[in-house]
């Protein structure tokens, strides 16, 4: 990808250029490939999961109208704006002293563009929250497809409210094309790659993969390459599906979401759908496998329809702490 010149409408990148530089990258090119592909025809097929209802306009309009007969379509577009901030403690055990308390503030399943108010409501939560660092797990757009400037624009207005470092990932609704501008902003663009987290003289790394889900992109032995063995790995990867190869890759924590745990979900939580192949105890909030630890975010966003039933959108304080 070469120098992009970037979009004249957003006030935070206008006039700036930002060089990309990915056109030896394997990954990145099936990737751009799987974009351009990316259709209506991919409902069914594709990626780890046979059946995806996000790229469906048809399921959406079918929800649309079943809540709607049935009064509860209001009510759902409210839930999904109830946004709420959950502290998370996590031990880890080789993390270092100097990190004990250290706070990181996850964000997952965005869908920014979901409608006008969700971007501003979803900055004024985060905006008066402390933490260490900031980690954005993917799904910035709404849909699947289609023009990403709705979404690069609730981007800018959510880097505004952040404070510090912001990695990101992406998922499988967002486009390679968002990355200029997102790094313009001030995000910082994990794409199989890490990066060393320095506090006094000790360091973990944060780790980064491309979506594991639908583009199966994620290529975590080349994100590890400069990662040294025997120090804290914190992987973020859009979807949990990626717990097996990240056990055996020694990550000590996985912070995930694509699962919007299940989005709309039984009284009591219980979600009716998961869309990601992996076992349920995974979907949602903290597990563990193995010597793996990890959580599934629900999201602070949703994708097909702006709606939520028993399931409240949500933020999440990671503090990390030493056995
Ligand atoms: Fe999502």
């Amino acid at each position: 990808m070469p120098i992009k010149k970037l979009d004249d409408q957003n006030p935070l990148t206008a006039g700036r250029e930002v060089l990309v530089d990915y056109g030896q990258d394997e990954a990145m090119n099936r990737r751009i490939n799987l974009e351009r592909g990316h259709s209506d025809e991919r409902v069914f097929g594709g990626g780890t999961t046979f059946f995806h209802p996000e790229n469906s306009v048809l399921s959406e309009a079918l929800l649309r109208g079943l809540l709607k007969i049935t009064g509860m379509l209001d009510r759902g577009r409210r839930n999904a704006m109830d946004i709420v901030v959950r502290e998370n403690p996590v031990v880890l055990p080789r993390l270092p002293q100097s990190f004990d308390g250290f706070t990181v503030l996850q964000i997952s399943d965005l869908h920014l563009d979901s409608r006008p108010d969700f971007a501003p409501r979803l900055a004024e939560v985060v905006a008066p929250l402390e933490y260490d660092l900031c980690v954005l797990t993917g799904d910035y757009r709404f849909h699947t497809k289609g023009d990403v400037r709705p979404s690069l624009m609730g981007l800018s207005l959510l880097r505004e409210a952040l404070k510090g470092d912001a990695y990101a990932v992406l998922g499988n609704h967002d486009s390679a094309e968002m990355i200029p501008d997102m790094l313009a902003m001030g995000y910082e663009l994990l794409y199989n790659a890490s990066v060393p987290i320095r506090r006094d003289d000790q360091d973990i790394y944060l780790v980064g993969v491309d979506d594991p889900h639908f583009f199966q992109t994620d290529d975590l032995e080349k994100a590890l390459i400069a990662v040294p063995r025997g120090i804290t790995r914190i992987l973020l990867a859009h979807s949990p599906e990626i717990y097996r190869v990240a056990e055996s890759a020694d990550v000590d924590f996985l912070v995930c979401g694509h699962t919007h745990g299940g989005q709309i979900a039984l009284p009591g939580g219980k979600a009716l759908y998961k869309n990601a192949r992996c076992p349920s105890r995974l979907a949602s909030g903290n597990w563990q496998y193995r010597s793996l630890k990890g959580y599934t975010s629900v999201g602070a966003g949703s994708s097909l329809l702006d709606v939520r039933f028993n399931c409240q959108p949500e933020v999440v304080l990671h503090r990390l702490h030493c056995p």
